[in-house]
């Protein structure tokens, strides 16, 4: 288990296109936790593969610090949305960008499928903060930062500070 160094923007790693896991294992296992580690470390509420350089599509997750009775710590392998419906805006950053949040829309609440850390079905029905970090995370698989979701003004916003 490992603490890992978490790539930042505009490392172009954090832009691939994850390949989904297919085998499922020890392997996976030890990248799972060097995931959560790294995430509490820093720390954050969710962190996915790619910001460490593993080119899988994985997802570690736990709001619980910021959200009472929340779910603790959620491992998602293969996570994919499989409906979403209405509408939340709230403020957003990621552990790639250092220093810079944003007001962010998002579905208010999400329907996830995906499988756990031992290769079995696993399905969440979130709403509201779990359901934008769960989103955040997700787009991150696909190399989609949050900044590409910003306004064309927020996003000038951005590019100044940069
Ligand atoms: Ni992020």
């Amino acid at each position: 288990m490992s603490i890992l160094p978490i790539f930042t923007y505009p490392d172009p790693r954090l832009r691939i296109k994850a390949k989904r896991v297919e085998k499922f294992g020890k392997a996976i296992q030890k990248s799972l936790q060097d995931m959560v580690e790294t995430m509490y470390e820093a720390p954050g509420v969710g962190l996915a593969a790619p910001q460490l350089g593993f080119d899988i599509r994985a997802i570690v997750i736990d709001i619980s610090a910021q959200e009472e009775g929340a779910p603790g710590l959620i491992k998602l392998l293969n996570p994919e949305i499989v409906s979403a419906d209405g509408e939340q805006i709230g403020e957003e950053g990621c552990l790639s960008i250092p220093g810079f949040v944003s007001m962010v829309k998002r579905k208010e609440s999400v329907n996830v499928s995906g499988f756990n850390e031992k290769g079995e079905p696993y399905r969440i029905e979130v709403s509201g903060l779990l359901a934008r970090v769960l989103q955040h995370e997700i787009d991150h698989l696909d190399g989609v930062l949050f900044i590409d979701r910003l306004s064309r003004l927020k996003r000038e916003l951005f590019k100044k500070k940069d």
